[in-house]
């Protein structure tokens, strides 16, 4: 399941502070993704004002990142109460870097992370004619069920053990690692 991604590219939770590099992203999505992200129409000020709540406690964005530039997410967010089991997930990749492997990995990711957050219930708004999304989500059927019933995609994530939570926390501190050193490396670049 674990294809390489795209050269150059990583993966890492977004930290607070960059949710104007989510907003950024978010505003770059062609026209068509864009509609299938937030299934339907939305303006410029909306995603502006989504991407800001990406700092609300318990939502969790990764993302996938070339040249420091962000260029994929996906988002957990807990719906109802903070002891809610349910949460709602969606996933943006721009255009040039989809059906490169960057969804499954950004999927493997957040169904780790919504395990080790005790969600049993995750709902993927999709559009029904939204092939690629429910292909990736499927991908996963062996782990997970699923009912999508043309629209939600809901998934029982099992409980979190000391190895789910242990590689969540290697994944990050993974990624604050290559978050150094791609700072470092375009500190040494000849400006
Ligand atoms: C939907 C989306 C998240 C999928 O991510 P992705 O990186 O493009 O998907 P992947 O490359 O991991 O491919 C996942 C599966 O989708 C299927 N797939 C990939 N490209 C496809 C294409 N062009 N047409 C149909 N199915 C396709 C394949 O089954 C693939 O698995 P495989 O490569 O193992 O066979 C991404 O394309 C995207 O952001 N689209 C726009 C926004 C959107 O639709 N969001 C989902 C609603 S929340």
């Amino acid at each position: 399941m674990n294809e390489p991604l795209p050269e150059g590219g990583t993966i890492r939770k977004l930290w607070i502070g960059e949710t104007d590099a989510y907003r950024d992203h978010l505003l770059r999505l062609d026209r068509e993704s864009r509609y299938r992200r937030f299934s339907g129409t939305v303006s410029d000020d909306f995603i502006a004002r989504h991407a800001a709540t990406a700092n609300v406690l318990g939502v969790v964005v990764h993302g996938f990142f070339v040249d420091s530039v962000l260029r994929g997410a996906a988002e957990l967010r807990p719906m109802g109460t903070m002891f809610t089991r349910e949460a709602e997930a969606a996933f943006s990749i721009e255009q040039p870097w989809q059906s490169h492997g960057v969804g499954t990995e950004l999927l493997e990711r957040t169904l780790l992370s919504a395990r080790n957050r005790g969600i049993k219930a995750l709902h993927m708004q999709c559009l029904a004619d939204n092939q690629r999304m429910q292909q990736l989500a499927r991908k996963f059927e062996a782990d997970l069920s699923f009912d999508f019933g043309g629209v939600v995609g809901e998934v029982d994530a099992p409980r979190s053990t000391p190895l789910s939570l242990m590689r969540e926390a290697q994944a990050d501190a993974h990624g604050v690692a290559a978050a150094i050193l791609d700072a470092q490396s375009r500190l040494l670049k000849p400006a």
